[in-house]
C-alpha cells in the first residue's frame, strides 16, 4: 500500500510539473510547441483540446470522457505513452505540416485511448485482493453460465487470455491438453505460474505477458480454442478489434473462441470504461459481430447476460463464440 502512494505522489508530482508551461492560445502555437517536442504528451493533448470543438460528435464525446486533457489520469501513464506511442507522435508532427489538425490529431486520439485503457486495466486488479474474493463465485459461474455455452468446444490446445490469477485456468486444466496462458500484468503470469506449474495431471502450460493487444508470441493456427472470461468487459473497443484479429490468426481451421465481453456500449457509445457500473467498456455485442466480419470469423453463438447471470444492469455483457471457418 505504501508503494502505492508513493507511485501516485510521483504521479502527481509529475502531473503538476507537465502543467508548468501555461497552455498554447491558438492552434498555431500550439503546432509549432509540438513540432519543437513532437515525442511529448502535453502539446498534443493542447492541441486535441484546441481543435476537438471541429472533432465528429462520437471523438468529442470520446475525448472528454477520456478526459484527454493535461489533468487527466492519461498524465499517469505518460512515459509509458510517449514511448509506445514515440514514431506515430513524430510521424503525425511532420504530418501537422500539410494537413488538417482535426484529421491528423482524430488518428493520435484513437491511439491515446487504446494505450491509456490498456495501461489503466492492467493496473486496475494490481493488488492481490480482488482474486482471492473472486475465487469463490467461479465454480457457480462455471457450472451455470459458462459451461452449457462452452461444453462441445474443442479443448486440445487452449489459449486463455487475460487469466488472473488463474481461477478460470483451474477448471480449464481438467479438459485441457495444453493451456497458454496470457495476460498484461506480468504479476498475475507469476500467480499463475506458482499455481500450476509447467505440466499438471497431463495438462501443459505457457505463459506468456503481452503488450496488452497482441497474441504475437502465439504460432498461427496453433489453437483450437481462445477462452476470456470476466477480464474482457473491460477492454476497451479498440482493444478488443485487434484482439480479433489476433485471434483469427491463432486458431486452427474449426478452432473457436468463447469471448465474455461488455454490451454497456449500446448504453454509453463513447464512454470510458473506468466510469461505467462494472467498469464495462463501451463494447456491443453489434459491434462484436462486425469485428468478427472483418476478421474473416463467424459468430456461432451470442448472447447478452445480465441480472440472472449475476451482473447488476440488464444485458451488460454478451457471451460470444467466434468460430475460424473449416478448411472446404
Ligand atoms: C478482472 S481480472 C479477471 C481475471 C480472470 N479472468 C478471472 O475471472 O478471475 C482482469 C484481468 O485482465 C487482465 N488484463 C487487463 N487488460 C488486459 C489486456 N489488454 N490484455 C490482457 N490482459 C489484460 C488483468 O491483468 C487481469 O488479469
Amino acid at each position: 500500500m505504501r508503494s502505492l502512494l508513493a507511485r501516485i505522489r510521483r504521479k502527481l508530482a509529475r502531473i503538476a510539473a507537465s502543467s508548468a508551461t501555461r497552455p498554447p492560445s491558438s492552434r498555431n502555437q500550439a503546432i509549432e510547441r509540438i513540432q519543437r517536442r513532437p515525442g511529448q504528451l502535453v502539446p498534443w493533448l493542447d492541441l486535441i483540446g484546441l481543435v476537438r470543438a471541429d472533432f465528429p460528435d462520437s471523438l468529442r464525446e470520446q475525448v472528454l470522457s477520456h478526459d484527454l486533457t493535461r489533468s487527466g489520469v492519461i498524465l499517469c501513464f505518460q512515459e509509458e505513452l510517449q514511448n509506445r506511442m514515440s514514431d506515430d507522435l513524430q510521424q503525425a508532427s511532420r504530418r501537422l505540416e500539410q494537413e488538417d489538425a482535426v484529421l491528423v490529431c482524430g488518428e493520435v486520439v484513437a491511439e491515446m485511448i487504446r494505450l491509456k485503457t490498456i495501461a489503466q486495466c492492467r493496473d486496475a486488479h494490481a493488488e492481490g485482493n480482488y482474486y482471492r474474493d473472486a475465487e469463490p463465485y467461479i465454480q457457480k459461474q462455471w457450472d451455470g453460465v459458462i459451461w452449457p455455452i462452452i461444453k462441445d468446444l474443442d479443448f486440445t490446445e487452449v489459449l486463455e487470455l487475460a487469466p488472473g490469477h488463474g481461477r478460470n485456468t483451474e477448471l480449464l486444466r481438467r479438459l485441457a491438453g495444453s493451456i497458454t496462458l496470457v495476460d498484461v500484468n506480468p504479476n498475475c503470469i507469476e500467480a499463475c505460474r506458482e499455481r500450476f506449474g509447467e505440466h499438471r495431471d497431463g495438462c501443459r502450460f505457457r505463459y506468456f505477458v503481452t503488450d496488452g493487444d497482441s497474441l504475437a508470441m502465439v504460432e498461427s493456427g496453433s489453437l483450437t480454442l481462445v477462452y476470456s472470461f470476466d477480464s474482457m468487459v473491460h477492454f476497451d473497443s479498440s482493444v478488443v478489434r485487434a484482439y480479433v484479429h489476433e485471434i483469427a490468426r491463432v486458431l486452427r481451421p474449426g478452432g473457436s473462441a468463447f469471448l465474455h465481453h461488455s454490451n454497456y456500449g449500446t448504453v454509453a457509445p463513447n464512454s470510458d470504461w473506468a466510469h461505467n457500473p462494472g467498469n464495462r467498456s463501451d463494447m456491443t455485442a453489434d459491434r462484436m459481430r462486425g469485428f468478427a466480419a472483418e476478421a474473416g470469423l463467424d459468430v456461432a453463438f451470442q448472447r447478452l447476460s445480465g441480472i440472472a447471470d449475476g451482473w447488476g444492469l440488464e444485458d451488460l455483457d454478451a457471451f460470444t463464440v467466434l468460430r475460424r471457418p473449416a478448411l472446404a
